[in-house]
């Protein structure tokens, strides 16, 4: 195996249809690919360093995540995933230039942080020319994702490597079946919030109300399950109702703000399935659900009218064939 001149790798976005937050805890929680909107990233050794990272944004999309271009070198959690990376795949260590285009809005409960640091898994392994394969990159994203939020669920992780809709539970990805007639609509609030702050807050809630928490971790199980259930078999509308349903239990614990109840609001006045906050919460994105009878156009209209500061649609038929 031989070092090339330079490797790339890309990752895209996810939303989160069922589960967020619950998933922490070791509940099922269900996610789509957000395949258009995407991360690449060109890795090379800087001959004239010794070591560390240095993160250049490519400039064409939007600026790479925070703490990246803030800290530079010294980021933690790219650091620490560059360095698992040549310890896992016996690799000598360098310095590494990464440039990185990310079109992927961060802080939007799209998998910003988790798919640029898949992007510089697979850049690496391009690189290096070292094998990189599914386990390995779950744990070097892993090992990022933890620097940065603490106790990422994986669900982040797998879901922006994943072409196809996803089941996962305690680490653990299926594919999953889904051939709804509709198309899923996400909108974005533009506000931009942390999970890492999201995920806290709602530890410490739980932590001062253990009721509480089993409470919101079994009907979120059950929801989720119950939704799997519709997606197997293609009942557009009930899926509708259960995401409209997680929504009231996410909003019952405080994750959404006025921005994003108004876009959940709009979706379903417009005659969507059902509509609700997706990723972390207290800003982001909502994902809604329009189906064959709802044309897309008007519904993305409406969101933007309630004040959706940009729109994507993905299709509800995604399963792997
Ligand atoms: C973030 O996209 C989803 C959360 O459930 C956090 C996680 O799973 O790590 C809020």
């Amino acid at each position: 195996m031989s070092e090339h001149e330079f490797g790339v790798g890309s990752a895209h976005a996810k939303a989160i249809l069922f589960g967020e937050h619950a998933v922490v805890y070791g509940a099922p929680a269900v996610a789509i690919p957000v395949p258009q909107l995407r991360v690449s990233v060109l890795a090379r050794c800087a001959p004239e360093r010794s070591n560390g990272v240095r993160v250049t944004d490519a400039g064409a999309g939007v600026p790479v995540p925070d703490r990246w271009s803030r800290t530079g070198a010294d980021d933690p959690a790219l650091r620490e995933l560059v360095t698992n990376f040549f310890v896992a795949t016996e690799t000598r260590s360098r310095a590494i230039d990464l440039t990185v285009d990310c079109r992927i809005p961060p802080g939007r409960g799209l998998g910003s942080s988790a798919a640029c640091a898949r992007a510089v898994v697979y850049a690496l392994g391009d690189l290096f020319d070292r094998p990189v394969d599914a386990r390995l990159t779950f744990d070097l994203v892993q090992t990022a994702e933890r620097v940065a939020h603490g106790s990422p669920s994986g669900v982040d992780t797998v879901a922006t490597g994943s072409a196809v809709p996803i089941w996962f539970q305690g680490g653990v990805a299926k594919e999953l079946v889904m051939d709804l007639d509709g198309v899923f609509v996400i909108a974005d609030s533009g506000v931009s919030s942390a999970t890492s702050v999201a995920v806290s807050e709602l530890r410490r809630r739980f932590d001062g109300d253990p009721a509480a928490k089993a409470g919101f971790l079994e009907r979120s199980a059950r929801i989720t399950a119950a939704a799997v259930e519709d997606l197997a078999h293609a009942r557009v509308g009930a899926v509708g109702h259960r995401m409209t349903e997680n929504q009231a239990l996410l909003g019952e614990f405080g994750l959404g703000i006025a921005e994003t109840d108004r876009l959940v609001t709009a979706a379903v006045a417009v005659g969507c399935a059902g509509a609700k906050l997706s990723g972390g919460g207290l800003g982001g994105c909502v994902v809604a659900l329009a189906d064959v009878a709802h044309p897309v156009e008007a519904v993305e209209t409406a969101l933007r009218v309630a004040g959706a500061v940009a729109t994507w649609t993905v299709p509800a038929d995604l399963s792997a064939r």
